[in-house]
């Protein structure tokens, strides 16, 4: 099969290499890929900044939607030609790929691969730290910086379909404007104004409960200062720097809770308790059309390379998906 390598060169070439399919293990399934997504952390594992986990291939992407090609020996739940699409630990820029059974989901019929490639990576990321580490519950105030991006354009949405008063941050006044068409009440700009003063202003000087926190250092000063007592800031992403002076006075007196969260480096058992929950609380969601991956545009699988360009320049609005089979 072809699979998309990253070379060991100054500029970080993508190859496109053959490789011998995948072998299957007796409780995992073989996907014929048909689209997979381009994620912030492929760019990063590009650089050698984000190793993939102890087990895991070379091969880029963290997530597959296809058709299921073969089943392990003691796979029962799953038959040849089903449509599915999955969360990876690595793998997805390639033809196929071994998925352990308990990971995929079922695409919903009104589904094409290329909204399905869309889903896993962003949505699960979405629920897991808004929700589950998070604790994010109705009446709440969330605030979700890079709202723009495909973890923003999926939080935006199971925030508010969870009844949370969304604020986010985006670097245009477009993606502003498009995250509240997605249901965000507030949207704020952050590179023309201070999203702290904006929200103390508007919340009549009591914060948010919930940030949803993709920048890290550069705005820990500010989460310390708008979150509400009991606030919870999750940190997923450090685009904004790796560390910062932490105000431990706010941090006793308000009773804040810090969570670092990454979803790649959990345990196999841990990933299939989020797939579970997922498909309890969020699948059906998707399903009727309420909450929908959002797409800003495609490329051929061989063009990887131009698609992590878009990303890299900050251009899309919700996902960049490979074509890998039409
Ligand atoms: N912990 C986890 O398990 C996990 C899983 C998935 C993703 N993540 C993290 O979540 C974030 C979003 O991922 P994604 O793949 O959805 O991203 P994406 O679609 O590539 O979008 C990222 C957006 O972030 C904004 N941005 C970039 N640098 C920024 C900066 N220094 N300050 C403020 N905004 C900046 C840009 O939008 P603007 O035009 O608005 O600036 C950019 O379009 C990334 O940090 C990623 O590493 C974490």
């Amino acid at each position: 099969m072809k699979a998309i390598l990253v070379q060991d060169d100054d500029a970080r070439t993508l190859a496109t290499v053959d490789m011998p399919e995948p072998t299957l293990a007796s409780d995992q399934v073989l996907v014929t890929a048909h689209a997979t997504a381009v994620n912030r952390a492929d760019l990063l594992q590009r650089r050698g900044l984000y190793p993939p986990p102890p087990g895991e291939s070379g091969v880029l992407g963290l997530e597959v939607a296809g058709a299921v090609a073969a089943v392990g020996s003691a796979v029962t739940e799953w038959r040849v030609g089903d449509r599915v699409c999955a969360l990876l630990g690595s793998g997805g820029y390639a033809e196929a790929v071994a998925v352990p059974a308990g990971m995929l989901l079922r695409i919903p019929d009104a589904l094409d691969f290329v909204q399905a490639a869309a889903i896993p990576e962003v949505f699960y990321t979405a629920f897991l730290n808004l929700f589950l580490e998070g604790g994010l519950v109705a009446g709440e105030r969330v605030l979700i910086h890079a709202g723009g991006s495909g973890v923003g354009t999926a939080a935006i949405q199971l925030a508010r379909e969870a009844g949370a008063e969304v604020y986010v941050t985006a670097g245009t006044d477009d993606k502003i404007a498009r995250c509240l068409a997605l249901g965000a009440h507030v949207g704020i700009n952050y590179k023309n104004e201070d999203f702290a003063e904006r929200i103390t202003a508007l919340t009549d000087k009591q914060g948010i409960d919930v940030a949803l926190d993709c920048i890290g250092g550069s705005y820990l000063a500010s989460h310390m200062k708008i979150l509400r007592p009991k606030g919870r800031l999750v940190l997923i992403g450090l685009m904004g720097g790796l560390s910062a002076e932490i105000n431990l006075a706010a941090m006793v007196q308000k009773r804040l809770r810090v969570i670092g969260s990454t979803l790649r480096s959990r345990s196999l058992d841990e990933k299939l308790a989020i797939t579970r929950a997922f498909k309890e609380r969020v699948l059906p969601l998707i399903e009727s059309g309420v909450i929908r991956a959002v797409v800003d545009r495609t490329f051929p699988l061989s063009e990887a390379d131009a698609a992590h360009a878009y990303v890299g320049a900050n251009e899309n609005f919700g996902k960049v998906v490979l074509i890998v089979r039409s």
